[in-house]
C-alpha cells in the first residue's frame, strides 16, 4: 500500500526546466556548441556536471577540468539570476490541489531532486512547508538514475521504499525510482517517457486516485 508520494521538483512541481534550458543555451551559444530543446530533455534529472558533459559531446574540442568547472559555474550563475524571477505563479497547474487531496488521504509527501538549488526554489515559490521531507542535490553523492535521492527521501519520511510512489518527468528519475524499489508515475508523453505505463501530461491531468488507485 502506498503511504508516501515522492515528487521530483524541476518540471513536475515547478516550471524551472525551462530556466535550466535558457541558462544552458546561453552557455552553449557562447561556446559555439549546438544545443536545442531535444538535447535539453536528456539533461532532466541529471546533475549539473553530468548535464555539461552531455552538452560538450557536441563541442569541437576537448575541455580541461578547469574550463568545465568554469562553464558549470557560469550556468549556475545565469540560472540563479533567472530563479530571481520565480514566484508562486511558477508552481505548475494542479500541484496545490493534488498536494491537498493527498494530504486529506493521510499520504506523506516528499521532494527528491538532483538540484542543489532545490531549497531556494521551494522557498521562492512558497512550497517550503508543503512537504514532510526534502532530499536534494546537496544531500547525495550519486545523482539520478542512482536511487540514492529517493531512498533518502523515503527514509526521511519514515517509510519503506515499497510504500512510496515516485512522480517524475525524467527518464533518469523513473529509472532511479524503479531501482529504489518504488512504484513510478510519469509526467510526460509516451514519446518523452517510453516504457512508463502510468503517465499524465501534467499533475493537472491526474488526481490522487489516478496516482494511488482507488481506495
Ligand atoms: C534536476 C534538473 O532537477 O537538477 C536537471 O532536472 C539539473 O536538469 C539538476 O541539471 C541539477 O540542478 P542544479 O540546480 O543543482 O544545477
Ligand atoms: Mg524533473
Amino acid at each position: 500500500m502506498i503511504r508516501g508520494v515522492i515528487f521530483d521538483l524541476d518540471g513536475v512541481l515547478v516550471t524551472t526546466d525551462e530556466l535550466h534550458y535558457q541558462a544552458w543555451r546561453q552557455v552553449a551559444d557562447r561556446e559555439g556548441i549546438y544545443f536545442d530543446r531535444t538535447i535539453n530533455h536528456q539533461l532532466r534529472g541529471v546533475s549539473r556536471m553530468e548535464s555539461l558533459e552531455i552538452i560538450l559531446e557536441r563541442a569541437g574540442r576537448a575541455y580541461t577540468p578547469e574550463e568545465k568547472s568554469a562553464l558549470a559555474n557560469r550556468k549556475n550563475h545565469l540560472y540563479r539570476e533567472l530563479l530571481r524571477t520565480l514566484t508562486a505563479a511558477d508552481v505548475l497547474p494542479g500541484v496545490q490541489a493534488l498536494l491537498a487531496e493527498l494530504r486529506r488521504r493521510g499520504i506523506r509527501l516528499a521532494v527528491a531532486s538532483s538540484s542543489k538549488n532545490a531549497p531556494l526554489i521551494l522557498s521562492r515559490v512558497g512550497l517550503k512547508d508543503a512537504f514532510d521531507a526534502v532530499a536534494d542535490g546537496n544531500d547525495i553523492t550519486h545523482s539520478k538514475p542512482d536511487p540514492e535521492v529517493f531512498l533518502l527521501a523515503a527514509e526521511r519520511l519514515g517509510l519503506l521504499p515499497e510504500e512510496c510512489l515516485v512522480v517524475e518527468d525524467a527518464a533518469a528519475g523513473i529509472e532511479g525510482g524503479r531501482r529504489a524499489g518504488m512504484a513510478v508515475f510519469g509526467i510526460g508523453t509516451p514519446e518523452t517517457l517510453p516504457k512508463v505505463e502510468r503517465l499524465a501530461a501534467g499533475l493537472a491531468d491526474t488526481t490522487a486516485e489516478g496516482l494511488l488507485g482507488p481506495g
